[in-house]
């Protein structure tokens, strides 16, 4: 049960349990009007707070500004609170200056239209197949019987996993990354996260020899001032795109369903083709914002919105706030399918602006385009379950019951 909305220093955002207690919307509202930029202390930590910027504005003068703000330290509250991330420096998101450009634009051959073409296939066929099979079923479980099944694929496909290590791979990330069950055991996830890492490194020099169009092989080739990359970049970069399309994507398709089955007049507008898919898909990402955060290191004394942030800070980006801001999108808390502009911040902005945007947008445009074309209705049959986390948002079970175009 949401508790009444509370000042912005009474709320307490390092904690996942805040985000299932609190109605989000006129939390940020509070945010938003009463304190902006605010300092948020926390005890128990490596830093003694963070800042919380909740306008749409001062979270895109971060996003934008890999100068004066750094993501080397950490770029989520886990790591940002821990004072440093491990990967810093190898690993894309968490890498700046130079090497990050260097990286992201060798990555970016991996996810070039023409090798995605494929991929994209791929998505669109198994949406089709899966959202076929739960109305043969009936009744299922749309987050784990559909949507948990796209996302993984299409990142095996990205990555070039062949086809009889793809359960294994599942399994471990889902060890790794399960960022849902409040008791997951911390031991557990380490274990299945270094598996990972060695899984990769063997199939990079596997790939070294035999390269084909795969993030793998263009990693595992690549040079960078006629040096290779090490080994640690090579593993960290194929784990990121994990990290990064994974649990994201599937909670936008999960959020999606649940929102039409709330918003039925909608459901009727996109499958009517009153509204079309693309800016269905834009809806739905900003209206589930997946990721509610990102964040950031001060490297020097910073002022926004008339308060200094000191060199060093930890500052926190709410894109969950951003995508709500009343200064930027007319009437935000209306779901609306036929949005436009809609230029929300679910994928983040300026020099580390999510790679895997394109795809991520083909995902749910595939699972909006086969819900449209196969299912008339759609009923919630039980409680959805809402992840564990204060970072990712969305639900991890969402039942339903589906019934077919006559
Ligand atoms: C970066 C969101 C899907 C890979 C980001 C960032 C956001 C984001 C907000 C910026 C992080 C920052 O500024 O610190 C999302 C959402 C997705 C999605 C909402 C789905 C709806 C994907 C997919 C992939 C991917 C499908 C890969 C297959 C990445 C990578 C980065 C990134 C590698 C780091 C880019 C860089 O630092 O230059 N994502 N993402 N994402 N995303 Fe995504």
């Amino acid at each position: 049960m949401a508790v009444a909305t509370q000042p912005p220093g009474a709320v307490d955002l390092s904690d996942p349990q805040t985000f299932l207690d609190h109605e989000l919307v006129p939390m940020w509202q509070r945010f938003r009007r009463e304190s902006p930029v605010h300092w948020h202390a926390v005890e128990g930590w490596k830093v003694p707070g963070f800042w919380v910027l909740s306008r749409y504005d001062d979270v895109m003068s971060v996003y934008r500004d890999n100068k004066r703000f750094t993501s080397e330290r950490g770029n989520v509250l886990a790591t940002l609170l821990e004072g440093g991330d491990s990967a810093a420096g190898k690993m894309l998101a968490v890498t700046d200056g130079r090497r990050h450009r260097e990286l992201r634009n060798l990555l970016l051959k991996a996810f070039a239209p023409r090798v995605l073409e494929r991929v994209v296939e791929g998505v669109r066929r198994r949406a089709d197949r899966l959202v076929r099979q739960g109305l043969e079923r009936g009744d299922c479980d749309f987050a784990q019987d559909i949507a948990e099944h796209i996302p993984m694929a299409t990142i095996a496909d990205l990555l070039g996993v062949p086809a009889s290590d793809r359960d294994y791979l599942l399994s471990l990330t889902k060890q790794a990354l399960s960022a849902e069950e409040a008791d997951q055991s911390g031991d557990e996830a380490l274990v299945a996260r270094q598996e990972l890492l060695l899984y990769f490194a063997d199939l990079a020099e596997d790939r070294r020899e035999n390269p084909e169009s795969d993030v793998v092989s263009v990693l595992a080739t690549a040079t960078i001032d006629g040096e290779p990359l090490t080994e640690q970049e090579i593993v960290f970069n194929c784990y990121s795109v994990i990290i990064g399309g994974d649990e994201t994507s599937r909670l936008s398709m999960i959020g999606g369903m649940h929102e039409l089955m709330e918003h039925p007049e909608q459901w009727r507008r996109l499958s009517s083709g009153e509204v079309s898919v693309d800016s269905a898909v834009e809806e739905v990402l900003r209206w589930v914002t997946p990721a509610m955060h990102f964040g950031r290191r001060a490297l020097t004394d910073v002022e926004i919105g008339g308060t200094t942030i000191r060199a060093d800070d930890v500052v926190t980006l709410w894109n969950t706030s951003a995508n709500h801001d009343e200064e930027i999108f007319d009437d935000p808390g209306t779901f609306d399918l036929g949005r436009t502009p809609n230029k929300h911040v679910s994928f983040g902005y300026g020099p580390h602006f999510c790679l895997g945007a394109y795809l991520g947008r083909a995902e749910i445009h595939a699972m909006l385009t086969a819900l449209r074309t196969h299912v008339s209705e759609a009923a919630p049959t039980g409680p959805a379950k809402p992840i564990h986390s204060n970072f990712l948002r969305g639900y991890s079970s969402l039942p339903v019951s589906m019934r077919p175009h006559r």
